[in-house]
């Protein structure tokens, strides 16, 4: 038997490799059988023909149950399917895994990479987010390559910036276990010629977000002195004094979680792997 004549299902046991199989047969073994009307195979051509002429539409539940023998479940699983191979196809594209140990370092823009973790699987998460209008972080690189001489301020806008935090921090809010911790390392900012108090802003738009504020540590940085006091050395007159930058907020934020569900990190732990993470006191 040839695999013109194959099941869908057979062919692709023998082949073991998908990209070898016709479209149609793909959706074929998706759907499994036909209806009372339509063989799988006429109803697999007539949804790989609507899906091509579709594909920069939305394909809809609705559309697709228009099909006879296309029922909820069954449009629910062609649209997972075109949902999945959109994810990974434009996941490969954006995102570079490199592995290092026993971990991988995962390089892309942090929304497009939590969108590839499932919802409450990390402990932990430690950042120190972009200062947007500070510095032009693509250009800076094209410097530090050696690409350009110098690099231009990009001019962004204070709710461009306050939505591009709110998103990636509502999506670490999903991923994040509950009781489990994100820790942002954050200070005031120059913007426009006023210094905003952007770690009191940011703080209200986690807790909307729903984190729980757990800690203010203040950073002292003993080498990264920004000294302000030029001003007054031109102009010796009250008004003219600023404070050194000598310190910034690391501020820690909990998901909440109950005390006794299961998933909150701090319960349920087994002795042993509780024994296995004890800290040496010696280092405090
Ligand atoms: C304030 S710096 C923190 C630098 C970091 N502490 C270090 O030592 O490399 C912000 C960093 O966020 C990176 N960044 C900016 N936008 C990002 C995004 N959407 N996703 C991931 N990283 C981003 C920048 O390239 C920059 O390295």
């Amino acid at each position: 038997m040839n695999n013109e004549s194959k099941k869908p299902r057979e062919k692709l046991l023998e082949l073991k490799n998908p990209s070898q199989i016709n479209t149609e047969d793909l959706i074929a073994i998706i759907l499994g059988h036909g209806s009372k009307e339509k063989n799988v195979f006429d109803l697999s051509k007539e949804l790989v023909e609507y899906i091509r002429t579709n594909l920069n539409n939305s394909i809809t539940i609705e559309e697709l149950s228009k099909f006879s023998g296309i029922g909820t479940s069954r449009a629910l699983q062609i649209i997972s399917a075109l949902e999945l191979g959109r994810r990974f196809k434009w996941t490969q594209e954006k995102i570079r895994v490199h592995k290092i140990g026993q971990g991988e370092i995962i390089q892309g823009d942090c929304l497009d990479v939590m969108k590839t973790i499932p919802d409450d699987s990390i402990i932990l998460a430690f950042t120190s987010p972009p200062y947007h209008n500070a510095i032009n972080y693509e250009e800076h690189i094209k410097k530090l390559e050696g690409k350009i001489k110098y690099w231009e301020r990009k001019e962004v806008s204070y709710d461009f910036y306050r939505t591009f935090l709110i998103d990636r921090f509502k999506e670490l809010y999903r991923i994040i276990k509950p009781g489990g911790h994100n820790v942002v390392n954050i200070s005031p900012v120059g913007w426009n010629g006023i210094r905003v108090p952007l770690p009191f802003h940011f703080a209200v738009w986690m807790e909307e977000i729903g984190w729980q504020f757990k800690e203010d540590i203040i950073w002292e940085k003993e080498i990264a002195k920004d000294k302000r006091s030029g001003v007054l050395m031109q102009h010796p007159y009250p008004g003219y004094y600023y404070p050194s930058l000598v310190a910034e907020y690391v501020l820690v934020f909990q998901k909440p979680a109950g005390k006794k569900e299961q998933n909150n990190i701090y319960h349920f732990r087994s002795p042993k792997e509780k024994q296995s993470n004890k800290l040496d006191m010696g280092d405090y």
